[in-house]
């Protein structure tokens, strides 16, 4: 009989066996695990981090502080404005790109506007001082956001399943609790909704890249993409609404025109 067959049976034979198991699976994870965060620091020009702060200062200090670490209202248990040290440059771009900050006036949620306040360059400035505070994910490459690249089908599968609850089925969003609410995502750029899976926007959860892959993110873009550009072959699309409107359509035209008959049969008997 060899030693270790001998052993076998030893007492303690089990509990280094587990040990042993488990210091196998700890260094098989360590090795192949990806990468916890789509945080990134990148290396950023001082010169438009420099910039960046001074139009900061300027333009988000008031409810954010004057280094980006939040601030309260004066009445103390309500922020005027989040910290932002780790939000990366894909919040800022995000936030600052779709118009809804620097927020106008106080409401349950900043909602997004036409009126940009700021050049792409500027917005690069704030982005870079923001991301140079602490690591966050970064703003996508082109071709990360580019929809020809992607799969429509696979990413309406995943719509469907990540989204389609807050944003509805086909995307023209919805009401959510305590006045708040998912916007239609209609006409909004690859880069736009690339950014907010990446950094959750209020009340949206993270999509990060570990629940959610880039080559995944890509797909969504692409499935909204194709919505976007479809045509409607049945006519109006009463704001892709679903159940709600075309039941309201079918009460009010449909019984509207049984009324009518019901009224024009009355009519005649009289
Ligand atoms: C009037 C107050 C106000 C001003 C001015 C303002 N913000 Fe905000 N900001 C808020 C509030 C409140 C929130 C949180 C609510 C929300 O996200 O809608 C927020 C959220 C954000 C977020 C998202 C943080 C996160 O957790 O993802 C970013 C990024 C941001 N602001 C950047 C800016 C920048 C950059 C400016 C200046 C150009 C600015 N804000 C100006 C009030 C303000
Ligand atoms: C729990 C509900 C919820 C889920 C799930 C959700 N979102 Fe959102 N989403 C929101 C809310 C709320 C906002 C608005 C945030 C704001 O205005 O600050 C938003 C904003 C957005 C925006 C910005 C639109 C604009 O007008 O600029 C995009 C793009 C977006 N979501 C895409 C997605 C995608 C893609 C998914 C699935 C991977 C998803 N969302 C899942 C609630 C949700």
């Amino acid at each position: 009989m060899n030693a270790l067959a001998a052993r076998r049976r030893h007492p303690a034979a089990i509990a280094v066996l587990l040990m042993l198991g488990l210091f196998l699976t700890g260094a098989v994870y360590a090795a192949v695990a990806p990468e916890p965060a789509d945080a990134t620091t990148q290396a950023l020009p001082a010169q438009s981090v420099e910039e960046g702060k001074s139009l900061f200062r300027a333009n988000c200090a008031t409810c954010h502080g004057v280094n980006a670490e939040g601030r309260q209202t004066g009445n103390g248990n309500q922020i005027a404005g989040p910290p932002l040290a780790g939000v990366g440059a894909a919040a800022v771009d995000f936030q600052v790109g779709t118009g809804r900050m620097p927020m106008t006036q106080p409401g349950t949620q900043a909602a997004r506007s036409k009126t940009v306040k700021f050049s792409q360059e500027q917005i690069d400035a704030l982005a870079a001082y923001v991301a140079s505070l602490a690591p966050g994910p970064s703003v996508p490459s082109e071709e990360a956001v580019d929809p020809t690249k992607g799969d429509p089908a696979m990413g309406g599968e995943l719509f469907r399943v990540n989204c389609a609850m807050c944003h509805n089925f086909a995307g023209s969003g919805g009401a959510l609790t305590r006045g708040k609410y998912a916007p239609s995502l209609k006409d909004v750029s690859g880069k736009h909704i690339y950014e907010a899976m990446a950094t959750g926007p209020q009340s949206m959860p993270v999509f990060n890249d570990a629940n959610m892959s880039p080559e995944n993110k890509r797909n969504i873009i692409a499935f909204l993409d194709t919505i976007n550009k479809q045509e409607n072959p049945g006519g109006l699309t009463l704001g892709s609404l679903g159940p709600v409107t075309e039941g309201m359509f079918a009460w009010v035209f449909g019984l509207g025109i049984l009324v009518g008959c019901a009224v024009w049969l009355g009519s005649k008997a009289a």
